[in-house]
């Protein structure tokens, strides 16, 4: 839990352009929670994660804990949170506790997470705004608004409660998307971590051997190099499996002659990777295997090419549905012109969902994905790619079993999936640690 010190300075620094931000906005106050504990069953918790809007503003880990950014004359960052308890904490684990929250976390003050309702709304007395995250929610929400009632009773004469209700979150999507260094780095150590994963499971993959096996030797492997927890839950399907688009792990047998595919990524310091790889379960694509295979790492390659800075979001994917499209017609999986199936959208049979996302804090990770509208009322054009900037590059291709489409694809589900950083020149994709090269892969596994 104890960070050093230097690890703090990105919080602060992020901290800081949110309070000029509210600053240049007039001022105000802004209320951030983390994210409850779950109860999964009778006295037992889902494992706990953070919220992550929090955790880029404070570094801290713990739940039932409240950041309050105070944007007046001066600037003031508060931070709400447990108090220590020696009981408690024999069972539950050691907390900071408020005495030590401040020094600890280059915050100015940290209070007993109970004062919070009543250190608030003298707090938002003569402040025009609140700042809140529209998504925020119910209790957190609720505990806002009953802060912002029992400011207005006690406003008098020259203090008055904010008469504003702001959206936090544009403001904080906005800062996420362009990574700092600290996060550029989390996000190689997940990438890292997660590649070595993939390569450990296509060197263990045999026939006779069941989708948990595999998903056993990822999370050994995502842990045993100090990644805290698998981004998501991990998707290991065997031959058709791999069709429905988030199938979990199960107990399906990996069959001679099929395909596997895996779409799994760590969490390290709570930054996602997000990988997919498949692989022949005998360790050689078989010719239709191959054919299809082949196409998604080109419509990859077509979309990492398009993924530079300047260009703007649809293009990687509008490049890799053309491949994608084109071999399609190839392979006699569609009839017609490229245009006229590119027109129609009859690829979306074959490809039904995009070719990436941003990728973060979260694996689906905040940001727009279009820009401003030049002027009101007219269509927001794609967000142009910035240095810094993170997203996933994830062709696939998933052919059902159906009376007009050539046995030889039927239930073959494939999908390629890096993770890209926007540098200067083009991108970078930091998850090639494990190979997407057909042969690449079958050499490897004959290791
Ligand atoms: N693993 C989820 C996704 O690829 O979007
Ligand atoms: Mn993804
Ligand atoms: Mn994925």
């Amino acid at each position: 839990m104890s960070l050093p010190v230097a690890d703090l300075i990105p919080f602060a620094a992020r901290r800081r352009r949110v309070l000029e931000w509210m600053q240049s906005q007039g001022g105000g106050i802004a209320l951030v929670a983390t994210a409850p504990q779950v109860m999964r069953n009778r006295d037992g918790d889902y494992p706990y994660r953070h919220d992550s809007d929090f955790y880029y503003l404070t570094g801290f880990i713990e739940p039932e804990a409240w950041l309050v950014l105070i944007a007046g004359a001066q600037t003031r960052s508060v931070l709400f949170c447990r108090q220590r308890n020696e009981a408690q904490e024999i069972w539950e684990g050691r907390r900071v506790g408020p005495e030590a929250a401040a020094e600890r976390f280059g915050l100015d003050d940290a209070y007993p997470v109970e004062q919070l309702s009543e250190c608030l709304p003298p707090w938002m007395l003569d402040r025009p705004c609140l700042w809140l995250s529209q998504s925020a929610r119910p209790a957190v929400q609720e505990t806002a608004r009953t802060a912002l009632r029992a400011a207005h009773d006690q406003a008098r004469a020259g203090a008055r409660a904010p008469a504003t209700l702001r959206d936090l979150d544009p403001v904080l999507a906005e800062m996420r998307l362009i990574k700092d260094g600290s996060e550029i780095a989390a996000m190689r150590r997940a990438a890292r971590i997660s590649a070595g994963a993939h390569a450990r499971a296509m060197r263990a993959a045999r026939p006779g051997m069941r989708e948990y096996e595999l998903e056993a030797e990822l999370l050994y492997e995502f842990r045993r190099h100090g990644a805290q927890a698998p981004a998501y839950n991990s998707i290991v399907a065997a031959g058709a499996n791999a069709c429905i688009l988030h199938y979990p792990a199960g107990d399906a047998e990996l069959r001679d002659g099929d395909l596997v595919l895996i779409d799994a990524g760590c969490e390290f310091d709570s930054y996602a990777a997000d990988i997919t790889r498949t692989f022949p379960v005998n360790g050689r694509y078989s010719g239709p295997q191959r054919a299809l295979y082949d196409l998604t790492v080109a419509a990859q390659q077509a979309a990492a090419d398009a993924t530079a800075p300047g260009r703007h979001w649809d293009e990687g994917h509008q490049a890799a549905l053309r491949v994608l499209a084109q071999g399609m017609l190839d392979e006699k999986l569609l009839q017609g012109s490229l245009d006229g199936v590119l027109e129609s959208g009859a690829y979306a049979r074959f490809y039904m969902h995009r070719t990436g996302h941003w990728l973060g804090l979260d694996v689906h990770d905040v940001g727009d994905y279009r820009g401003p509208a030049p002027q009101p009322g007219a269509p927001r054009p794609w967000r142009l790619l910035e240095p810094g900037m993170t997203l996933t590059i994830e062709p696939g291709i998933y052919v059902p079993r159906a009376d007009d489409v050539p046995p030889a694809f039927w239930d073959i589900g494939i999908r390629t999936e890096d993770d890209a950083l926007i540098t200067e020149e083009g991108c970078e994709l930091i998850t090639r640690g494990v190979p997407v090269d057909a042969r690449e892969i079958e050499a490897l596994m004959r290791e």
